[in-house]
């Protein structure tokens, strides 16, 4: 089967499960290695629905830039929805796939998260 999941079997933890309260969203400046050793922003939002979280790059796949215009802004005004605070792009919570906006049928690249003891790890 194939997949947009980026997935290792190295879980790095992000946060607790805690520091982001239930239907809400949080951001976090990640940073990668490529292979060449040269450091490489890696931003992510992380949304917790009750005990669920789901992981995301936080880049709209309209224009390539991060989703909170306002920091850790990510929702539509209803608080259902993430979305992209330059053209009002709309979001499925669970599956990042934009339901309104320019670039409708499209989708958020998911990031691969688990909870370790209460951790929320990002499997990159
Ligand atoms: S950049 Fe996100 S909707 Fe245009």
């Amino acid at each position: 089967m194939e997949t947009n999941v980026m997935e290792t079997n190295v879980a790095y933890v992000i946060c607790n499960m805690n520091d982001i309260p239930s239907q809400k969203a949080r951001g976090f400046q990640l940073m990668r290695l490529d292979d060449d050793g040269t450091e490489r922003p890696f931003s992510i939002v992380i949304v917790r629905w009750g005990r669920q979280v789901f992981g995301y790059l936080n880049k709209c796949p309209h224009d390539g830039v991060n989703l909170d215009w306002e920091r850790n802004q990510f929702f539509d005004p209803n608080g259902i929805r993430l979305m992209c605070g330059k053209h009002g792009a709309l979001f499925e919570l669970g599956t990042g796939q934009c339901l309104e906006g320019p670039c409708k049928g499209r989708s958020l690249t998911p990031v691969a998260l688990t909870i370790i003891d209460g951790e929320v790890c990002a499997r990159v």
